[in-house]
C-alpha cells in the first residue's frame, strides 16, 4: 500500500475488477499500482491473455506501463473466474436496445457470476453508467440470488453487503490522469457504505468524493452528457436553420458569442462516441413524458447526419458522376473511436444515395475501413491527399489535425463541404 495521508480500511486487500476495458482495467491498473492485491475478470478470453501478459489490449496512454508494473509485481492478475474478494467493481457495458432502453443484461452477468462467492460483509461498486434505479436492482438480484445473506439497510447495524454507484468521467486519451486527478461522486444505496467506498478511491484518486445515494450518483452521471447533448443540439439546430435562410452559422454563432453570458457550441455532423449519443437515452427511458429537451435534443443530433447528406446530394447534381472525398470516420478529432460516429453513417447514406459514385473515405487513425462500410463496392479507404486531388466535393466530416496540411490550394476548383468549421 503507498505511504502518506490516505489510509485504507483492512478489510479492503483483495479487490476484483469484473469487465477490463477502458474503464475497468485503468481502474484495476491504479488499484494495483498503489498496492492493493487486484484480479481483472472478463468473458473475452484474449483480454485476459493479454493482461496476464502484462499487455493492454487498447490504445490508452501509460496504461500500459501501469500494467506490465502491477503484473510483473504480482499485484495484478486477470481470469475468466471471479475470485472470492472483498469488494468487486462492476465495469461491464450498458448500451441501449433497439427501443433506446438500456440493456442490463452484462451487469446482471456480471452479478449472477459474483453472487456465489459473497460471503456477507463485501462492498460491491457499479461503475458501469446506468439509469437511476440499477444499483437498487443489483441488490435486487443479489436477493434473490443469495437469500441466505444480509444486505447493508437490512441490519440496524448497517453491517450486510454493501452497493454503491460510483459513475467515471474520465476523457479517453487521458483516462491515466483523470482518473487520478477527477472528482468522484460516490452514491451509497444505504447510508455509510459509500464513505467505505470513497476510503477505496483515495487509495489512487486525488479528486473531492462527492458522498450522495445511489439514484443521485446514477442520474448524475446521465445529465453530466445530457447537458452536453442539448447544448450540441443547439448549435446544430441553428446550423440547420443558417442552411435554410441561407445564412453563415459560424459568424453567427461568433457574434452571439460575444455576449458576456453567452457561449454557444460549434455545430457538426452529428454527435457520436459511446457516452453522449447513448446517456440521455437512458433520462428518457425512466422519464419519458418528462424529459423533453433531452428527447428533443437527441432527435436533433441524431437527425444531423441526415441533413448533411441532403446537403450532399444537392451539391453532387450539378455534376455527372462526381467523386466525393469524405473526410474522417472517428467519431471526434484526433482518435482512433468509430463507436456512434456520424461521420460513417453518413459515408454510410451517401454510399447507398449514390451507388454509381466513388466515395473515398479518409480516416488517417485506422488501417481498415470498419465493418459498416467495408465490403461497399464504390467506397475506398483512401489517403487525404490522394482523396482531395482525385474530389470534386469535398466533404469534411472530422476536424482531425491532420487535415490541416490540405492547402487552399488544393481545395480551390472543388465544391467543399466542411461541417465543422476547419477551413473558417
Ligand atoms: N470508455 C469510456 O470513456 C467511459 C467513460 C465513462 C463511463 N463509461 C462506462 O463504463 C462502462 C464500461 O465501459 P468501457 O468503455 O470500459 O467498455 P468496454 O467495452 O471497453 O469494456 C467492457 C469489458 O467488459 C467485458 N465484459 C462484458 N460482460 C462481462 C461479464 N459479464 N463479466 C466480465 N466481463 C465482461 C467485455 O469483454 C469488455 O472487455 C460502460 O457502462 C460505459 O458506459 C465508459
Amino acid at each position: 500500500m503507498k505511504d502518506g495521508a490516505h489510509q485504507i480500511v483492512p478489510t479492503f486487500e483483495r479487490i476484483a475488477v469484473i469487465g477490463l476495458g477502458y474503464i475497468g482495467l485503468p481502474t484495476a491498473a491504479a488499484l494495483a499500482t498503489n498496492g492493493l492485491d487486484v484480479t481483472g475478470v472478463d468473458v473475452n478470453t484474449r483480454t485476459v491473455e493479454s493482461v496476464n501478459r502484462g499487455e493492454v489490449p487498447f490504445v490508452e496512454p501509460d496504461l500500459g506501463v501501469a500494467v506490465s508494473g502491477a503484473v510483473a509485481q504480482g499485484r495484478l492478475r486477470a481470469s475468466t473466474e471471479v475470485p472470492e474478494a472483498d469488494v468487486y467493481i462492476v465495469a461491464v457495458p450498458t448500451p441501449f436496445t433497439e427501443g433506446h432502453k438500456a440493456d442490463l443484461s452484462y451487469i446482471r452477468s456480471a452479478t449472477e457470476a459474483l453472487a456465489p462467492k459473497l460471503r456477507g460483509d463485501e462492498l460491491i461498486i457499479l461503475e458501469s453508467t446506468s439509469p437511476p434505479g440499477t444499483t437498487r436492482q443489483m441488490a435486487d438480484w443479489v436477493r434473490e440470488l443469495r437469500p441466505d445473506l444480509t444486505l447493508a439497510g437490512d441490519a440496524a447495524d448497517g453491517r450486510g453487503v454493501g452497493f454503491v454507484h460510483c459513475p467515471e468521467r474520465v476523457l479517453p486519451g487521458r483516462v491515466m490522469i483523470e482518473i487520478v486527478t477527477n472528482d468522484r461522486i460516490i452514491g451509497g444505496l444505504t447510508p455509510g457504505v459509500a464513505e467505505l467506498a470513497a476510503d477505496l478511491y483515495r487509495v489512487f484518486c486525488q479528486g473531492e468524493m462527492i458522498i450522495t445515494d445511489a439514484a443521485t450518483a446514477e442520474l448524475s452521471k446521465l445529465v453530466e452528457n445530457s447537458y452536453r447533448d442539448v447544448n450540441i443540439a443547439f448549435a446544430n439546430e441553428l446550423s440547420v436553420i443558417c442552411d435554410k435562410l441561407g445564412m453563415d452559422v459560424w459568424e453567427l454563432i461568433r457574434m452571439a458569442n460575444h455576449h458576456p453570458r453567452v457561449n454557444i457550441l460549434q455545430p457538426g455532423p452529428g454527435v457520436g462516441g459511446h457516452c453522449i449519443a447513448v446517456d440521455p437515452w437512458f433520462i428518457v427511458s425512466a422519464a419519458p413524458e418528462e424529459a423533453r429537451i433531452i428527447r428533443a435534443a437527441r432527435e436533433i443530433n441524431d437527425a444531423k447526419p441526415h441533413h448533411v447528406v441532403e446537403r450532399v446530394l444537392a451539391r453532387a447534381e450539378r455534376f455527372k458522376n462526381p467523386r466525393i472525398a469524405c473526410l474522417g470516420l472517428a467519431f471526434k478529432a484526433n482518435i482512433d473511436d468509430l463507436r456512434e460516429s456520424p461521420a460513417i453513417e453518413i459515408v454510410e447514406l451517401l454510399a447507398d444515395a449514390l451507388p454509381d459514385v466513388t466515395l473515398d473515405a479518409v480516416e488517417p487513425h485506422v488501417e481498415k475501413l470498419p465493418d459498416r462500410l467495408a465490403g461497399r463496392d464504390n467506397v475506398v479507404l483512401t489517403p487525404a491527399a490522394e482523396a482531395v486531388e482525385a474530389a470534386d466535393i469535398v466533404l469534411l466530416l472530422v476536424d482531425h489535425d491532420a487535415f490541416g496540411s490540405i492547402s487552399r490550394t488544393q481545395l480551390a476548383d472543388k465544391v467543399v463541404y466542411d461541417t465543422r468549421g476547419f477551413w473558417r
